[in-house]
């Protein structure tokens, strides 16, 4: 190649680099466009000086370094300029921004309805100087049922068909367990309230389900009678279903009270006159309950002669489908509760029973 050729195409690159230069509109693409321009034709260029003629070399390999500077000097001040107008924008945007305006809403979940509805009975109970305790889903025999007055061989293992694992433990049937276990671990007087999931080996559909959750309440102190556990359950439910209850007690069987009672309160519906909610009977169902069994005293280590009390089991699933309308028990484990009215919105509202 000849000098002259050189020269001429130098020019070029300078030419093609100034526009380069002008049109990057971002850093990221001057860096690519000067790149493009230094490790292309620039970098061709000097690998060529091996074919200039011995004496050309020097002023060949001086020429095309001046335009390497010229061009590297050229993209240093386009960058300069960039940042220059960055900072310029960000200032503007600093100066427009009012930091007492609310921020943009961002799309929130809700609480399951489930978890509103325990929160709000656990509410009430606190308020009556009960404690909100726990107890393991996975439990023994032993306090699933032993404990319970309900022995290997009672029929009453029949009605709660149960998961058995492998260990021999189980997963617990019901939240009852919690009772003995609360008993042992914290001796009386006692006032727990125990919420928690449960598991019953059923056919799903639309009132079963395998997995609910219910709350198991225990109050244990000296000298208390069914009058107590009438006075205490019609104060809560006042205040869970936010209107003064009618309440009736029907004799129930369950092996860990004696005597064990279904408690039934007036239809809200229909006033007791009888519709589809209630069954046409006036009443429905609310909870189970019952003066504590003294062989459950005995395995809570409680000396039923000093002490009595009174336990009661709600199921929390149903009454969160009662609040909702939720008339299929699958929907509340689906993980797509679109179905139901927005609960979040409903929090605050009446529980109403049917
Ligand atoms: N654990 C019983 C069940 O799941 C419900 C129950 C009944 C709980 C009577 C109680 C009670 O505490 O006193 O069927």
């Amino acid at each position: 190649m000849e000098l002259a050729e050189l020269q001429t195409q130098l020019a070029e690159i300078s030419r093609q680099a100034q526009a380069a230069a002008q049109q990057a509109a971002t850093i990221d693409a001057l860096r690519g466009a000067e790149s493009k321009i230094s490790k292309g034709p620039l970098a061709e260029l000097l690998k060529s000086i091996k074919s200039f003629p011995a004496e050309q070399r020097g002023p060949a390999g001086q020429a095309i370094n001046q335009t390497k500077k010229a061009v590297e000097e050229l993209f240093a001040a386009a960058q300069a300029r960039l940042r220059d107008a960055e900072l310029t924008g960000v200032k503007k945007l600093a100066a427009d921004f009012d930091p007492t305006l609310p921020p943009p809403s961002v799309p929130r979940g809700s609480l399951h309805p489930v978890t509103i509805v325990q929160r709000e009975v656990e509410r009430v109970f606190v308020g009556l100087g009960f404690s909100v305790v726990g107890g393991p889903e996975m439990e023994t025999e032993y306090f699933n049922f032993e404990a319970l007055n309900i022995p290997a061989d009672h029929p009453a293992r029949d009605t709660q068909d149960t998961f058995w694992l492998t260990n021999g433990w189980l997963l617990r049937t019901h939240t009852s367990p919690c009772q003995v276990r609360a008993m042992q671990r914290f001796g009386p007087p006692l006032r727990v309230i125990a919420p928690g999931r449960c598991f019953r080996y059923e056919s799903i559909d639309a009132s079963h389900e395998n997995t609910f959750f219910q709350i198991e309440g225990l109050l244990i102190d000296k000298d208390i009678s069914i009058a107590h556990l009438i006075a205490f359950m019609k104060l809560a439910l006042r205040e869970v279903f936010h209107r003064e209850p009618t309440i009736r007690l029907r004799p129930g069987f369950f092996p860990f009270v004696e005597p064990g009672f279904e408690l039934d309160m007036r239809c809200e519906i229909c006033g007791g006159s009888g519709c589809p909610t209630c069954k046409r009977s006036g009443w429905v169902e609310v909870m189970p309950c019952g003066m504590v069994h003294p062989n459950v005293l005995r395995h809570g280590n409680i000396d039923p002669h000093e002490y009595t009390g009174f336990a009661f089991g709600l199921g929390l699933t149903r009454l969160a489908m009662m609040k909702y309308g939720v008339s299929d028990i699958r929907v509340l484990n689906s993980g797509d509760l679109r179905g139901i009215v927005n609960p979040q919105r409903l929090a605050g509202r009446t529980i109403r029973a049917g």
